[in-house]
C-alpha cells in the first residue's frame, strides 16, 4: 500500500503541447489526490485525451512536467507510465479478439512461454475477485459485449499494478446499465485506495461518480472544483465560457401521412455479416422519429441504404410511393430525400470553397447556356450564409472552417431544397453547445414545417430531447418504440441491450 502522507498520486504541472497551429495543451495543471476519481471535463477538441496521452506516454509535452507520486517522472512511452503505476483504457480497445480474458491479460506479462493456464486462469479470476470484477477469465473477447471487454481492460492495467487508472470517455461506447455496473465498480475501486482519472463531456456523469473535476476549455484549464461545491449549470459555463440556454423542445403537432416506409429491410455490412436483419420502420410528414442504439448495430447500415450510398439486401424502402431501395444518392436525393451524413467530412469536398459545396448537388440549377453561372453561385452563398449565420466567406475553402461551420453548410444546403424526408444521422457529434442548439433548432423547425425526419444519434440525451417517437435497433432489428413521453434512459437502455419491447412491458 502506498504510504498516505503525500496527498497526490499524480501532479502535472505546466502542460504544454503544440500540434503544428494548434494549442492543444496551454500551461495544463491537473493535480489529482489519492483515492479521487477526478474528471477531465471538457468539449470535444478541449484536449483531455492529448492531455492524457502524455501521462501515459503515448504524446511527448513540449513542456511543463509530471509528478507521480511528488517525485519527478519521465514517461516516455506507456511502458515508463505502467512503471509507475498508471495505466489507460481508451475507447478503441486493445485487446486481441481470438484470445481469451486470461491470455489478453497475462500477455506480455509472462516471459515464459509456457504457463501453466489453469493457474493463469484463477489467478486471473483472484485478481478480479479482489478488485469486484465480474469476469470470466476463460471467456473469449470476441464473444464479450462492449461493456465486459472494457472491463477487462481495468483488470489488465489493475493487474499491471496501475495506482492511476485513464479512463478515457469510457461510458461512450456503453448503454445506461452498463454505464451503471462501471460506475458501481468504480466506486469500489476508490475504496480502494485507487486513484481514477475520469474523462467525459456528460455533465450528470461527472456529477454522480467524480470528487473533483477540472474543466479544460481550449486547451487551457477553465476550472477546478469539488465535486459536492459545483452543479452542472456552472460546469457547463465553464466548459463553454457562458451559460447555456434551456432545451429545444418542440411542440405537439397533428399526425402526418407515412413518408418514409421500411419494409423488412436487410442489408451485410462491408464483411459481409448481416447488418440489418429485418428492420421495420414508419416515419411520418412532421415528426422527429429517433433511432436509438448502441454504436455498431446497423444504423451506420441503415442511413447508408436511406442515403443512397449502401446496397440493401432483401426488404423495400419507400419514400410516398416511390420506392428507393436499391436506388443510388442522385435518384434518393430526387424522390425528396435530404441527408445530414454522420461522417461531415464525407458530406463536403474539402478542397472546394463554401459556394460551391453549396451548389455541389444541383449544379444544373446554376448553368447558363452550358457554363456555370458564378455570380450566382456567389449570390446564392451570401444568401445561405447569412440565413444559416455560416462563419465563413464564399470563397474559404471548406476544409478550414470549424465543425459548426461545417455543419451549417450541409444543413443549408440539404434544408434549403425542403427535403419531404430527412435522414440525419450524428448531427451534433463534436460540435459546441452553441452550434449544437442551432443544429437542433433547425431540426425542429424542419418538423414544423412538415418534414419526416429520422433522427440517427448514439446521443441519447439528444434522441430524447427531440422526438417524437422513438424507436431502439439492436443487432439490426428494430427492439421497439417508445413514444417521447414514455421513452426513459432505463427503458431505452433495456431496449439497447436486446430486451424486447414485449419484456419490458411485463416488467413496468
Ligand atoms: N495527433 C494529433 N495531431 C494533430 N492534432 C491533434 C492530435 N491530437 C489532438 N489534436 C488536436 O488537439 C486538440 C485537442 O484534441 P483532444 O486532446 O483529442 O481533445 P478532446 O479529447 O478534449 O476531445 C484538437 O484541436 C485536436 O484536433
Ligand atoms: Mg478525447
Amino acid at each position: 500500500m502506498e504510504t498516505r502522507s503525500y496527498p497526490y498520486a499524480i501532479e502535472m504541472r505546466g502542460i504544454v503541447k503544440r500540434f503544428g497551429p494548434t494549442l492543444a495543451g496551454d500551461h495544463v495543471d491537473l493535480a489529482v489526490r489519492k483515492g479521487d476519481v477526478h474528471a477531465l471535463l471538457g468539449e470535444n477538441g478541449a484536449g483531455k485525451s492529448t492531455l492524457m496521452r502524455i501521462l501515459y506516454g503515448l504524446y511527448h509535452a513540449d513542456s511543463g512536467e509530471i509528478l507521480v507520486d511528488g517525485r519527478p517522472a519521465v514517461i516516455r512511452s506507456p511502458k515508463d507510465a505502467i512503471a509507475h503505476g498508471i495505466g489507460m483504457v481508451t475507447q478503441h480497445f486493445a485487446l486481441a479478439s481470438p484470445l481469451t480474458v486470461t491470455e489478453n491479460i497475462i500477455l506480455g506479462r509472462t516471459p515464459n512461454f509456457r504457463i501453466d493456464m489453469d493457474a493463469a486462469h484463477a489467478q486471473v479470476q483472484a485478481a478480479a475477485g479482489r478488485y469486484g470484477l465480474e469476469i470470466n477469465p476463460r471467456a473469449v473477447i470476441g464473444d464479450l459485449a462492449v461493456g465486459q471487454r472494457q472491463r477487462v481492460e481495468i483488470l489488465k492495467a489493475l493487474y499491471r499494478e496501475a495506482r492511476v487508472l485513464i479512463l478515457d470517455e469510457p461510458t461512450a461506447v456503453l448503454t445506461p446499465q452498463e454505464t451503471h455496473q462501471l460506475f458501481t465498480e468504480l466506486r469500489r475501486l476508490q475504496q480502494q485506495g485507487l486513484s481514477v482519472i475520469f474523462i467525459s463531456h456528460k455533465l450528470h456523469e461527472v456529477m454522480a461518480i467524480t470528487n473533483r473535476i477540472t474543466v479544460l476549455r481550449h486547451g487551457r484549464v477553465a476550472g477546478n472544483v469539488e465535486t459536492r461545491g459545483t452543479d452542472e449549470r456552472a460546469l457547463a459555463q465553464m466548459m463553454v465560457g457562458r451559460v447555456t440556454r434551456p432545451a429545444v423542445k418542440p411542440p405537439a403537432v397533428e399526425e402526418g401521412d407515412p413518408m418514409l416506409r421500411i419494409a423488412d429491410l436487410h442489408a451485410a455490412d462491408a464483411k459481409g455479416v448481416p447488418a440489418l436483419q429485418g428492420v421495420n420502420l414508419t416515419v411520418r410528414a412532421g415528426e422527429i422519429v429517433g433511432l436509438a442504439g448502441v454504436s455498431g448495430n446497423g444504423q451506420s447500415e441503415l442511413a447508408h441504404i436511406l442515403s443512397g450510398t449502401g446496397e440493401a439486401g432483401r426488404g423495400a424502402v419507400r419514400v410516398g410511393e416511390k420506392e428507393i431501395t436499391h436506388a443510388d444518392a442522385r435518384a434518393v436525393m430526387a424522390a425528396g430525400v435530404g441527408r445530414i451524413p454522420e461522417d461531415r467530412h464525407a458530406g463536403v469536398v474539402g478542397d472546394l470553397s463554401v459556394e460551391q459545396n453549396l451548389v455541389l448537388e444541383h449544379l444544373d440549377d446554376f448553368r447558363r447556356g452550358g457554363m456555370l453561372d458564378h455570380k450566382r453561385i456567389r449570390s446564392h452563398a451570401r444568401a445561405l450564409i447569412d440565413a444559416y449565420q455560416i462563419k465563413a466567406a464564399p470563397g474559404d475553402r471548406i476544409r478550414t472552417l470549424s465543425g459548426g461551420n461545417m455543419q451549417k453548410v450541409i444543413l443549408a444546403r440539404v434544408l434549403e431544397r425542403a427535403p419531404a424526408v430527412i435522414i440525419v444521422a450524428q448531427p451534433t457529434r463534436g460540435l459546441d453547445i452553441g452550434a449544437t442548439e442551432y443544429v437542433r433548432r433547425k431540426l425542429v423547425e424542419q418538423r414544423s414545417r412538415g418534414a419526416a425526419i429520422l433522427l440517427i444519434s448514439e446521443d441519447l440525451d439528444e434522441i430524447m430531447e427531440l422526438s417524437d417517437r422513438i424507436a431502439v435497433i439492436y443487432e439490426g432489428r428494430i427492439m421497439g418504440e417508445l413514444t417521447g413521453a414514455e421513452a426513459t434512459t432505463e427503458r431505452l437502455g433495456l431496449l439497447m441491450s436486446g430486451v424486447a419491447h414485449a419484456a419490458l412491458g411485463a416488467e413496468a
